[in-house]
């Protein structure tokens, strides 16, 4: 498979990159102090087209490939994970699914808002009791006729309190199981819609993460996504297509502490030399640059699948498995290079090493992905 790059995406890329190292890296280390979500940043962002990456410029994107999707997240996510996550929920599954599956009322109400970052979206699966084991979830819209009433808790919801579009799974008909999920369009401000306590995180601490309670929250049906009963499949699809944009947020936390280290290994000294001199350090950076290497010809090859029409559950899949782990090892080494220095904040790699733990977790944990991988190459 061929992974050169495009005039085009090369300069995608490089714009990225001269964003994050310019707008993102300069208040970093204080918004994960302060868990201060980036406002203006998103704005900008969403100026720079990155909100609605994908989306067709008839609704406000910006109507480029995955690839293009996936070198950005790549290079936002060395720098800020919290920044990049915002960017990936929005890209892969809201505008994405909206897109995809919405009617145009719902596309010219809800989608060109959101891809051009006039505001974002949320999209809530996630449950106390329903994380991994997804058709397990309480949350109920009961079906009035020409709307539902919606009950229920939502956790751990990504731009939970900055979104205002909500993509809410809810089951409307129990005796269904998965056939009796719906997704359903929630606006902020819907009478009964409260937000919850937000989670104070161990990483990706700049995006503002919340439960969500729906207290006979009325919603039209013309909200509904898609046919009735397709709420499942609609989270299936968009999270196959969300752990792309996952999978290079985990290459890019891993590339960015990978420089880092290797940056500081040739310029601090010890036993008269320096560090990448000993061949403890050099052995280390060289696992590092492979696994990394090893990880984004996984994303790219995930992403190609998309563009080019081919299924992408197992690819994505597999990309997310390894990226995450790569993203993990990667910054614990990168942390173990800069000694003590790696442990304190100026040095952003224990940012990077607390942000890579969440790229395991959310958008299905490493068990979820092996589940998806198995069943694609044993059935
Ligand atoms: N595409 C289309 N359809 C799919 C699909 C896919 N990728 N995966 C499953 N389906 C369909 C199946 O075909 C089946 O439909 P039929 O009955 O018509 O054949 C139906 O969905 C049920 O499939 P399964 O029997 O495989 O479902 P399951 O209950 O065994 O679950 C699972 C499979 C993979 C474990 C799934 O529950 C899952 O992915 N869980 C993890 C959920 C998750 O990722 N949660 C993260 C929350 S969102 C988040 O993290 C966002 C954030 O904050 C950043």
């Amino acid at each position: 498979m061929d992974f050169s790059l495009t005039e085009e995406q090369e300069l995608i890329r490089q714009s990225a990159r001269d964003f994050a190292r310019t707008e993102l890296l300069p208040g970093v280390i204080e918004r994960d102090e302060l868990q201060a979500f980036p406002k203006e940043e998103v704005a900008k962002m969403g100026e720079l087209g990155f909100m609605g990456m994908m989306v067709d410029p008839t609704f406000g994107g910006s109507g480029l490939d995955t690839l293009s999707y996936v070198l950005v997240m790549e290079e936002l996510s060395k720098i800020d994970a919290s920044s990049s996550v915002i960017v990936s929920v929005n890209n892969s599954l809201v505008c994405w699914g909206l897109e995809t599956f919405g009617t145009e009322a719902q596309k010219n109400k809800y989608l060109t808002r959101l891809a051009t970052g006039e505001c974002i979206g949320a999209f809530c699966l996630s449950e106390p009791e329903a994380g991994s084991d997804a058709t397990s979830q309480k949350t109920a819209a009961i079906d009035m006729g020409d709307h539902y009433i919606l009950n229920g808790t939502k956790n751990w919801i990504t731009n939970g309190s900055s979104a205002s579009i909500y993509i809410v799974i809810a089951q409307t008909d129990k005796e269904k199981k998965h056939k009796g999920i719906n997704a359903l369009i929630v606006e902020k401000g819907a009478e009964g819609f409260e937000l919850g306590p937000k989670e104070n995180k161990l990483g990706i601490r700049g995006s503002d993460t919340h439960s969500l309670i729906f207290n006979d929250v009325k919603v039209p049906k013309e909200n509904r996504i898609g046919e009735d009963g397709f709420g499942f499949k609609f989270a299936m699809k968009t999270l196959a297509g969300g752990r792309i944009g996952i999978a290079a947020q985990a290459l890019g936390i891993a590339a960015g502490a990978y420089e880092l280290a290797l940056k500081y290994a040739k310029e601090r000294k010890a036993f008269g030399t320096e560090i990448a001199n000993h061949q403890a350090i050099a052995f280390k950076l060289a696992d590092m640059h492979t696994q990394i290497e090893a990880a984004r010809l996984l994303v790219y090859k995930a992403a190609r699948d998309k563009d080019e029409g081919r299924n992408y559950d197992l690819s994505g899949a597999m990309a997310k498995l390894y990226a995450s782990q790569v993203a993990m090892d990667t910054t614990v080494e990168a942390v173990q290079i800069h000694g003590g220095n790696g442990f304190v904040k100026d040095y952003h790699v224990e940012r990077l090493m607390r942000d890579a733990k969440i790229t395991q977790i959310y958008e299905g944990t490493s068990e979820i992905q092996k589940i998806v991988i198995s069943r694609s190459i044993t059935q």
